[in-house]
């Protein structure tokens, strides 16, 4: 329960004048994959918030009647919180159109963030190692 992956059609009401997607569409779509990715992995859907959005980057403009994957996948963990990578691809193309980076933490029923104890397998790592370098890197700006 690493990856979420969610499909949508673009429909007329989620362009911008210009004609293509809407970046404030895209980014919330984006925001509720990676939510998700990380309830799916703490199970407590109560217990996440999102502490930043490190940045989207849009690479390549969608439109009308494309129809768009997003890929959300878990890229570094940390004693209390969890960094999403994800990336949209447009009609199937194996190059991302947006890719983004977001961060959660867990929290209690006060607010206060606590350790989810949970920890990315070793493998894991060696498959995703760009975006888990990606992550670190992130951290190191703060
Ligand atoms: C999220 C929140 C609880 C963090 O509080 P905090 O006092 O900064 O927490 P801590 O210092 O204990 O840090 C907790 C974790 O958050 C990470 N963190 C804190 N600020 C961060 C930032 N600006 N960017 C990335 N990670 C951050 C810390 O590195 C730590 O993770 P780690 O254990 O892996 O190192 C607090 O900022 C908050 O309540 N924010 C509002 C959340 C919200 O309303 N989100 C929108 C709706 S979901």
């Amino acid at each position: 329960m690493r990856e979420t992956r969610v499909s949508r059609i673009i429909k007329s009401e989620d362009l911008n004048h210009h004609g293509t997607l809407y970046a404030g569409r895209m980014a919330e779509w984006l925001v509720e994959a990676c939510l998700i990715t990380a309830i799916n992995l703490t199970r407590k859907p109560e217990d996440v918030v999102c502490v930043r959005i490190h940045g989207f980057h849009f690479i390549r403009p969608a439109t009308s009647g494309d129809v768009i994957e997003i890929r959300a996948k878990i890229s570094y963990l940390g004693e209390k919180s969890i960094t999403v990578d994800a990336k949209i691809h447009v009609n199937g193309e194996d190059a991302p159109s947006v890719t983004g980076m977001l961060t959660f933490v867990t929290v209690d029923r006060q607010g206060k963030p606590y350790a989810h104890g949970l920890a990315l397998p070793q493998d894991y790592i060696e498959e995703n190692r760009d975006i888990y370098e990606a992550a670190i890197e992130a951290r190191k700006q703060r």
